[in-house]
C-alpha cells in the first residue's frame, strides 16, 4: 500500500439549492487509523459521506485515494475503489436471509442486478462469495446470524449485519454513519472492541452523536458544525477548543462540557 492518506478530501463544497450543507470541507484519513466525525444534526455529516459516494454532487472540491486525485467516485465506482459504507438507519432487504444480504454487499454497486448475477453464478463463485460473506459475518460477531432473516434479528444484532455487508467487499476504506445509535452501553463497549480490530484491516471512518464512544477508539477527530469544519485533532484537543464547546451548547440542558465528556475527563 502506498504512503500518504487512504483518503483525502479539501475544498469540498455541497450546495441544496440556496443552502450550503457543506463549505470548504477539509478531511484526511490515514491508513488503519480510526477517524471521528461529529457534530449538531444538521451539521453536514452525512452529506460528506454522500459526496464520498456519488450520491452528491459536489459544487467544488478535490478527492484523493491513496494520493491519487480523481474525479468524484459515482456510486457504481465506490467497490474498486475499495470504499464501503453503511447507510444511517440499518437497511437490510427483509425478504433476504442475513447471508443473503451480507453478500448482496459484495456487489451492492450494481443493485438490481445482483439477483440476475447471483442466479448466473457458478456454483464456485456462489460459494466463494458465500465463504467471503461467513468472514464478514464472523468478523462481525454475527456468524451465527447467518440462516436468520432480517425480521428476527434484535437491533444490535441488525447492526452487526449491517457492518458485515460493509465488509464484504473488504473495503480498504470504510464509512459508518451512526453504527452505534440505539445501541446500549454494553453492545457499544463490544463495538467499540470490534471497531479496533477491524482497523488493523481498513481506514475507517465514523459519523457517530455518542461523543464517548468517539473518544474512545478515534485516532482523529473532526468537528462539523453548519457546513465547516470548526476543530480538528486528538478528542481531547477538540474536546476544550472553545468552538466545539459553543457549538455544543445550547443543543440540550447539558453544558457542551458534559456533552462532550469533559464532567468525566
Ligand atoms: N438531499 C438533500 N436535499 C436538500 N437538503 C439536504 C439534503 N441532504 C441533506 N440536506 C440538508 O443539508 C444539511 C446537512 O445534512 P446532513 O444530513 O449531512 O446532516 P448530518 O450532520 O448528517 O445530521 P444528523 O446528525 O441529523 O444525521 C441539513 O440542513 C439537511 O437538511
Ligand atoms: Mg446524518
Amino acid at each position: 500500500m502506498s504512503a500518504g492518506p487512504a483518503l483525502s478530501i479539501s475544498h469540498l463544497s455541497v450546495k441544496f439549492g440556496g443552502l450550503t450543507a457543506l463549505d470548504d470541507v477539509f478531511l484526511e484519513i490515514a491508513p488503519n487509523t480510526i477517524v471521528g466525525l461529529i457534530g449538531p444534526n444538521g451539521a453536514g455529516k452525512t452529506t460528506i459521506f454522500n459526496a464520498i459516494s456519488g450520491l452528491v454532487t459536489p459544487a467544488s472540491g478535490a478527492i484523493a485515494i491513496h494520493g491519487k486525485e480523481m474525479k468524484w467516485p459515482a456510486s457504481h465506482d465506490l467497490a474498486g475503489l475499495g470504499i464501503s459504507r453503511t447507510l444511517q438507519g440499518v437497511g437490510l432487504f427483509s425478504g433476504l436471509s442475513v447471508i443473503e444480504n451480507v453478500m448482496m454487499g459484495a456487489n451492492h454497486s450494481s443493485g438490481t442486478n445482483f439477483f440476475r448475477d447471483l442466479l448466473g453464478l457458478s456454483g464456485r463463485a456462489e460459494a466463494k462469495l458465500r465463504r467471503r460473506a461467513s468472514d464478514a459475518l464472523a468478523w462481525a460477531g454475527a456468524l451465527d446470524l447467518a440462516e436468520k432473516m432480517p425480521g428476527e434479528l434484535t437491533y444490535p444484532e441488525s447492526k452487526r449485519v449491517s457492518i458485515a455487508r460493509a465488509l464484504v467487499s473488504q473495503p480498504e476504506i470504510l464509512l459508518l454513519d451512526e453504527p452505534a445509535a440505539g445501541l446500549g452501553q454494553d453492545d457499544i463497549d463490544k463495538f467499540a472492541s470490534l471497531l479496533k480490530q477491524l482497523k488493523q484491516r481498513c481506514a475507517i471512518v465514523i459519523v457517530e452523536h455518542h461523543v464517548d464512544f468517539i473518544g474512545a477508539i478515534s485516532d482523529q477527530v473532526y468537528v462539523l458544525n453548519f457546513g465547516k469544519v470548526i476543530s480538528s485533532g486528538s478528542f481531547d484537543t477538540v474536546k476544550r477548543d472553545p468552538a466545539v464547546l459553543a457549538a455544543y451548547l445550547g443543543t440540550s440542558q447539558q453544558t457542551g462540557s458534559e456533552k462532550l465528556g469533559g464532567a468525566h475527563a
